[in-house]
């Protein structure tokens, strides 16, 4: 076997046998298969596609890189959640503890920006003294005891993916069905949870833009975790609008301990519940009520048992950007539009988010909202707030701004789209 047959194989629209995918997984693994051999063939998958059988065995390929966590120790049921990446999307943040608190184990091996979408790890490493690494035996042992983790994956668990994910970024393969279907689901079967809630994204800030691209990334994702024996749904989610008042590292930490703490923005809220209610009932815990954890302080004190147990201090400062610019509404009227793409580049340029995967992040770095769809606004009063600790980075930002919000005369109609689409 060799690359360069398996390419072209690919290149011209045929299917990749068993072995092929077996072989080329292995070795791309083992470094006998090189990044731009690698990327050629992503990006032929990405033109080509693939049909379901070399999804599957894509998959299967790619858990078979590494190793398998077992979770049959716990006592609690698991139920975990994955997002296809959005911008403000800090749910996994008040959800994981939620859950935790209506009696499921949330296991949540989370990610790093990709893109304009920001990344679980950044928003909680801007908490003072937290660890996203932690080893196999102390993420079950956080488990165990606080009944939520948050931490990075080892580097044992699916390594082809990890090797693979950072070469889609730079080399315009990220969007293709069958490799971020893969790309989830071999991290969430090798990672051993009993049932899997998707947040499938919808929208200019997600990775799919259609609904139907979504509608097929959901069932082929639905479909790789029920083979492997995991309890898996999908819910379709809008991402035309940033979620929640806030797109940054800090700032959506602050946002989520605001919802944790009973306010916080209403989709923010609702999106949380939803997802929780999809969570238990996943994991056969039909008769918990995330509402009442939320409203009576239970899930606030497992998200502090957790921030601790992984070194954070829930109680300190959370970092703050040196600089803020402030963007005025250029007229009074109805805001009826604000492009949740733009706001997660505006926040990226900030900042927020790396264009190496060496860069650091800054922690204070983002774009805080004002005012969502819907809210009448009054020229000249404040729309948007930029935080950078880097002030040259506001034109730039500042650029990814242009044409992003539409305001429209008073009384001209609005009516808001849904949050949750199926
Ligand atoms: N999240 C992943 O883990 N992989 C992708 O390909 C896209 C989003």
């Amino acid at each position: 076997m060799d690359a360069i047959s398996v390419i072209r194989t690919k290149r011209d629209r045929g299917r990749l046998s068993d072995e092929q995918i077996d072989w080329v997984i292995d070795a791309y693994t083992r470094g006998a298969v090189a990044d731009e051999q690698m990327s050629a063939l992503a990006m032929a998958i990405l033109l080509n596609g693939m049909d379901r059988a070399e999804i599957a065995r894509w998959t299967a390929a790619m858990i078979a890189s590494g190793e398998r966590m077992d979770f049959s120790r716990l006592t609690r049921p698991t139920a975990d959640k994955h997002s296809t990446g959005g911008v403000g999307d800090k749910i996994t943040l008040p959800l994981a503890p939620l859950v935790a608190a209506c009696g499921a184990a949330v296991p949540q091996l989370s990610g790093r920006g990709l893109g304009h979408t920001g990344g679980t790890l950044d928003k909680l490493e801007s908490i003072p003294g937290w660890r996203a690494t932690l080893s196999n035996e102390e993420m079950l042992s956080v488990l165990d005891e606080v009944g939520a983790v948050v931490c990075a994956a080892g580097d044992g668990l699916a390594p082809a993916d990890k090797k693979l994910y950072a070469l889609r970024d730079v080399t315009g393969t990220v969007e293709a069905i069958p490799l971020i279907a893969s790309s989830i689901m071999s991290k969430k079967i090798a990672e051993g949870t009993g049932s899997l809630v998707l947040d499938v994204k919808v929208g200019s800030g997600a990775f799919m833009k259609s609904l139907e691209d979504a509608r097929e990334l959901a069932a082929t994702m639905v479909g790789l975790g029920t083979d492997h024996g995991v309890r898996t749904v999908a819910l379709l989610t809008d991402m035309s609008v940033p979620l929640g008042l806030t797109a940054g590292n800090a700032l959506e930490v602050r946002e989520s301990v605001e919802v944790l703490a009973g306010g916080g923005p209403a989709d923010v809220v609702e999106l949380t519940l939803a997802l929780a209610r999809e969570m238990l009932d996943a994991a056969g815990l039909t008769d918990a009520d995330p509402a009442k954890a939320l409203a009576d302080g239970s899930a606030m004190d497992v998200w502090r048992r957790m921030i601790r147990a992984q070194g954070g201090d829930p109680d300190a400062a959370l970092p703050v950007a040196r600089e803020t610019h402030v963007v005025t509404a250029p007229a009074s009227g109805v805001l009826t539009g604000l492009d949740a793409y733009a706001v997660g580049l505006a926040a990226w340029r900030l900042g927020a988010g790396r264009a190496r995967k060496e860069d650091a992040v800054q922690a204070g770095a983002g774009v805080e909202l004002h005012a969502k769809p819907g809210a009448t606004v009054v020229q000249g009063a404040p729309l948007l707030t930029l935080h950078t600790d880097t002030p040259e980075l506001f034109a730039y930002a500042l650029e990814a701004l242009d044409g992003a919000f539409t305001i429209a005369a008073a009384g001209s109609g609005f009516s808001a789209g849904r949050l949750i689409l199926d």
